[in-house]
């Protein structure tokens, strides 16, 4: 089982679920089971409005997938620029902002802010 942390200023205290490792599903999905999205969402990654700060809660974390497609959304959304989303990917770190539709959980615990 991985841990996933949800802290949106609305919640006074963390929600922390475990969910299966490497399940294929969605932090959207999660959310919506969860009741915490609060999106319009097209849930296919072209929208943008599902974008969520997203921090792994280990060291040295694994760099998750991110598609091309994805990184276009976020900086079409003002999450990032081109360049930070370079800058990352040459460093190796992980991705502050993410599409809750197109991530999916992994064996990494991360903290999801929106
Ligand atoms: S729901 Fe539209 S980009 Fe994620």
């Amino acid at each position: 089982m991985v841990m996933v942390t949800f802290i949106t200023p609305p919640m006074r205290e963390r929600m922390v679920i475990e969910v299966p490792e490497n399940s294929h599903v969605t932090l959207l999905n999660l959310m919506e089971k969860l009741d915490l999205s609060r999106f319009c969402t097209c849930g296919e990654g072209k929208c943008g409005a599902c974008a969520v700060k997203v921090m792994p809660l280990r060291r040295n974390a694994r760099l998750i997938h991110m598609s091309e497609a994805e990184r276009r959304e976020l900086i079409k959304a003002g999450k990032m620029t081109r360049e930070e989303i370079e800058c990352q990917v040459l460093k190796d770190i992980p991705p502050k902002w993410r599409l809750a539709c197109q991530y999916e959980i992994s064996d990494e615990p991360v903290l999801v802010a929106f």
